[in-house]
């Protein structure tokens, strides 16, 4: 085991949306004050590290992932002395912070663009891409063009993303020094992290046809940005779709001084062709996903364990049973992956089993990608088109978070429909809870370094059920995932061992044991 495998195995991370996590002030939006009445819910469950989706200044076109000023928070959240004293909060409860870096574009308000549009010689230009005419047929992300014309400058700049998320020129120095700048300003207010935002896109290559990323600037533009020594206790993690495992070995490898991992979606693409439809899948196109990835942690690198964040759909929707086994399927997802090698990232609301909420209408959808998608496909069946969006839409994790029966009348974006029914008071109230399960999980981890830092090998994998060994200075556990059918089980594999875990209540196993439907089993073994 390499240095920072010693370091960041042991993180737990909780992604917190800002603007939907909890409303002190009443505005329907959340707040820092939310966030820090909430600490120790967060700390009960059992997370040591949290991830806050971008809270400074943002016209929030995108919500936040369009930054007006990277050093100053967004006033609907609060102040920079408040997001200060929320550090200081979660520090004090030994929650280490990690913050959302948008390096590859900004708002067009941010004062950047606003004055790189006023002239072709302003000294701001070459902070970002301007051409006479577009340089290739790009899409953007949300649709339309990846090249807008400026009618004031007569030049047309590219957006990855929206119209008014102007993509920053990498190529040039003074834009790195900028985001660099950016990255000091909070790590000396102490932060502990970030989450890079699209990393791969920073670097272009403006000859492939159909995408923007992983130019062959990449590793040398995130060393420049994080190889200095005192940005080496910095906890980061890529957002970098395009990622390789051949090209993981090189951005995240300990001695490359870049990214100390980053995030691999391929897992989270089963069931789902694209964003918005649904596609066949079995349990072990899921798990084998994982496990091709997981094996990479064999050699020193680290794998954030991942189901769900603020663009995905809800995993109980899309591969658990949201309807008849939303409790087992919940936590059973959640067995798989967290005792897993690597670093678990939770979202809030899974540790509800929050499902997607369902809406007839757009008018309840916010995200701009949703609404674009929409309009683009405003001539299909409507109750198909609908289908799709409620299946697919990153509103599906955005929606206020459910506290307790009380619907928020005032939010900035219509309630989940299942609100009043699934919400954390009602959670923690039942026999049944998503969250108490998480807690014994997490706990179970915390308390075994075997799931921490021992080493991970699959059983078998099927369509139907999967097992793998965790092993760490001769404790041996065993993980049993049963999928949606009841699956015979031949456990003379853990004969003799301690039922460690269960989310069927089972205390004991025998030589064979039918798995029910979405089963997890632990089993601390003797062999
Ligand atoms: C990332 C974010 C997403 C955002 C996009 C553009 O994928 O997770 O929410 O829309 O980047 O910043």
């Amino acid at each position: 085991m390499n240095g920072y495998q010693k370091d960041f195995l042991p993180l737990v991370v909780y992604q917190i949306y800002p603007r939907s996590f909890c409303d002190v002030n009443g505005d329907g939006m959340g707040d820092f004050a939310g966030i820090e009445s909430k600490i120790g819910y967060l700390a009960d469950l059992g997370v040591n590290a949290v991830w806050l989706s971008p809270c400074f200044r943002s016209p929030k076109i995108d919500n936040g992932y369009d930054v007006a000023d990277f050093r100053d928070t967004d006033a609907d959240y609060g102040s920079l002395d408040e997001l200060k004293q929320l550090f200081q909060s979660f520090h004090a409860h030994g929650i280490k912070v990690i913050l959302d870096l948008v390096a590859n574009h900004t708002s067009n308000r941010h004062e950047w663009f606003i004055e790189a549009r006023k002239s072709k010689d302003n000294p701001y230009r070459n902070y970002y891409y301007w051409a006479k005419k577009p340089l290739n047929e790009w899409q953007a992300c949300f649709g339309g063009s990846a090249w807008e014309y400026d009618e004031a400058s007569g030049e047309y700049y590219l957006h990855s993303y929206a119209v008014e998320q102007p993509d920053l020129n990498w190529t040039n120095p003074k834009v790195r020094q900028e985001v660099k700048d950016v990255v000091k300003f909070w790590a000396n207010l102490g932060v502990d992290g970030f989450r890079c935002d699209v990393l791969d896109q920073i670097a272009k290559d403006f000859s492939k046809p159909d995408g923007n990323g992983n130019g062959e600037k990449l590793d040398e533009y995130i060393h420049e940005l994080f190889g200095d020594e005192d940005l080496r206790h910095l906890f980061t993690v890529g957002e970098c779709w395009g990622i390789s495992l051949e090209k993981y070995r090189q951005t995240c490898a300990e001695e490359k001084r870049e990214l100390k991992c980053s995030f691999c979606f391929e897992h989270m693409l089963v069931g789902q062709n694209g964003q918005f439809e649904k596609k066949p899948f079995t349990f072990d196109d899921f798990t084998g996903k994982v496990y091709e990835w997981v094996a990479m942690t064999k050699d020193d690198l680290l794998y954030p364990l991942v189901l769900e964040n603020h663009d995905r759909s809800r995993i109980v929707s899309v591969l658990g049973n949201d309807k008849t086994y939303r409790y087992e399927s919940a936590t059973m997802l959640a067995t798989f992956i967290y005792l897993l090698k690597g670093i678990p990232f939770l979202y809030q609301g899974q540790e509800i089993g929050l499902p997607n909420p369902h809406y007839d209408d757009i008018s309840a959808f916010d995200d701009i990608e949703t609404v674009n998608y929409y309009r683009a496909h405003r001539g299909e069946n409507h109750a198909d088109l609908m289908q799709k969006i409620n299946f697919g839409s990153r509103d599906n994790g955005r929606r206020m978070f459910p506290w307790d029966e009380n619907v928020p009348t005032n939010a900035w974006l219509t309630p989940h429909n299942r609100h009043g029914e699934i919400n954390v008071k009602r959670d923690r109230a039942s026999k049944k809870s998503v969250y108490a399960f998480y807690q014994k999980l997490l706990a179970l981890r915390k308390a075994e370094q075997a799931f921490i830092y021992g080493d991970c090998n699959v059983l078998f994998s099927t369509s139907g059920c999967t097992a793998y060994k965790r092993e760490w200075k001769g404790k041996k556990f065993a993980v049993i995932c049963n999928y949606a059918q009841p699956t015979e089980f031949d456990a003379r594999v853990v004969k003799g061992g301690k039922v460690v875990l269960s989310n069927y209540g089972v205390e004991e196993i025998g030589e064979r044991l039918t798995l029910r439907p979405y089963e997890a089993v632990v089993v601390k073994c003797e062999k």
